[in-house]
C-alpha cells in the first residue's frame, strides 16, 4: 500500500485559459461541467453570432452566469471576437472595463464559427497596436486556411509566415499561442520572450492523428488544430510537464453534438470538459511529474494573464473513474473525451 500522499493529491483550484461554453441549450447543459472543476475560463467568443461589442459580451456573461448550478464560485472572463473591422477603440474600453480579457484572432474560415475572422493581418494593424499600448492578451488560433497547404502542415505554415512577422511588428504583445499541437509551436514559445506563452489542451498530450482514423473514420478524435504525428505529441507532453511558466492549461472543450460530428462534414472539437482534470492528470502520473500539476493547471496562466492565483484547493483521489459513453445536453446527445475508459485520478472537489 503506498503512502497517503501518494494516493491524494490536493492542488490550487486550477483555471481553464480556453473554453467553449456556447449559447442556449448547450451552454445550460456544459457549463456546470467546467464550473466544478475549474475557478475561471477564458471563454471563447465564437458563437454563431460572434461576440464584438461591449454590449454583446456582457449580454453572454449574463446568460453564462444564469446558467450556472448554484454556488460554484465560477468566473467566465469573455474575450472579443477579431474581425477585419472590429474597433479597436470598443476593445480598448472594454479591457479598461473588466468586461473583455483577452481579444480572440481567428484567421477566417480556420474553424468552427470563423467566417468573420481575420482575412489579412493587415487589416488590424490598429487593432494589435492599441492591444500592444494598453498590454491586453492577444489569443491566436494558429493555422494558415490556405487551401494548398496540407492539414497537418497548417500550425507550422502559421508561425512561420505569420507569426514570426507578427512578432516583429509588435514585439511588446503579450501573446497565447493557443491549442498548440507540434514540436514546431514548442520550440517556438521556447525560443520568444516571456511575453509569448502557449496553452496545451488534454486530447493533444494524448492522441496522435492515428487516433482518427483507427478501424475506421473517428469523428469524435478530429478538433482544430488536429492530433499531428507521435514525435509531435510527445514534445507537447515534455512542454507540459517540464515545469516551464510559458505552457498553461487550456482545455479547447468545443461540444458539438453526436449528430453533428457523426456525419457527412462532422465538426471539429472534442468535448473534454466533464473529465478535464482527471485527463491531465492522468498524463502527469504517467510522466512522473503530479507535482508538476499544480504550476500547469492554476499558476503559470493567472501569472501570464496578470491575476491572483485561486484561493481555494481541489483534491485529486488515485481512484479510477469511469468515462460514461454519453452525456445528455437538451434534446442531443454529447460524447465526452475518453468515452468508455476508465481513468486513474478522479476529481473529488474542494479541499
Ligand atoms: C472549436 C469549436 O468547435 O468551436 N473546435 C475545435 O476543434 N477546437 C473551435 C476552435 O477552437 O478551433
Ligand atoms: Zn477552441
Amino acid at each position: 500500500m503506498p503512502p497517503e500522499s501518494e494516493q491524494r493529491l490536493v492542488i490550487r483550484r486550477p483555471d481553464d485559459w480556453h473554453v467553449h461554453l456556447r449559447d442556449g441549450e448547450m451552454l445550460a447543459a456544459v457549463v456546470g461541467h467546467t464550473a466544478r472543476q475549474f475557478g475561471r475560463a477564458i471563454v471563447m467568443p465564437n458563437l454563431k453570432s460572434p461576440v464584438t461589442t461591449i454590449r454583446q459580451a456582457q449580454s453572454y456573461r449574463d446568460r453564462i452566469l444564469s446558467a450556472l448550478p448554484e454556488n460554484t464560485g465560477f468566473e467566465p472572463l469573455l474575450t472579443a471576437y477579431l474581425t477585419d473591422t472590429i474597433s479597436a477603440a470598443e476593445i480598448a474600453a472594454g479591457y479598461g472595463d473588466g468586461v473583455f480579457a483577452a481579444c480572440k484572432l481567428y484567421p477566417a474560415r480556420a474553424t468552427t464559427n470563423a467566417d468573420h475572422g481575420v482575412t489579412s493581418i493587415a487589416l488590424i494593424k490598429d487593432v494589435l497596436e492599441t492591444l500592444q499600448r494598453i498590454d491586453m492578451p492577444l489569443l491566436i488560433h494558429g493555422e494558415v486556411t490556405s487551401p494548398q497547404v496540407d492539414v497537418f502542415d497548417r500550425e507550422a505554415v502559421f508561425i512561420e509566415t505569420v507569426l514570426q512577422p507578427l512578432r516583429q511588428d509588435f514585439p511588446e504583445l503579450r501573446i497565447v499561442l493557443e491549442h498548440i499541437t507540434t514540436k514546431d509551436a514548442v520550440d517556438f514559445v521556447l525560443a520568444e520572450g516571456a511575453n509569448l506563452a502557449a496553452t496545451i489542451t488534454p486530447h493533444h498530450l494524448e492522441i496522435n492523428r492515428n487516433a482518427m482514423f483507427e478501424g475506421g473514420l473517428r469523428p469524435h478524435m478530429y478538433c482544430l488544430p488536429t492530433a499531428k504525428r507521435e514525435q509531435h505529441r510527445l514534445a507537447l507532453r515534455a512542454a507540459a510537464t517540464s515545469g516551464n511558466p510559458k505552457f498553461f492549461l487550456g482545455t479547447d472543450s468545443a461540444p458539438h453534438s453526436i449528430a453533428a460530428k457523426e456525419s457527412d462534414c462532422g465538426c471539429a472539437g472534442i468535448f473534454n470538459a466533464p473529465f478535464a482534470l482527471e485527463a491531465y492528470a492522468k498524463v502527469f502520473a504517467e510522466e512522473n511529474a503530479l507535482e508538476k500539476l499544480q504550476g500547469f493547471a492554476s499558476e503559470y496562466g493567472p501569472a501570464f494573464y496578470r491575476l491572483p492565483i485561486n484561493d481555494t484547493k481541489v483534491v485529486l483521489e488515485k481512484q479510477p473513474i469511469e468515462v460514461p459513453e454519453s452525456l445528455q445536453a437538451g434534446a442531443e446527445l454529447l460524447r465526452p473525451f475518453h468515452a468508455g475508459a476508465s481513468l486513474p485520478w478522479r476529481f473529488a472537489g474542494a479541499a
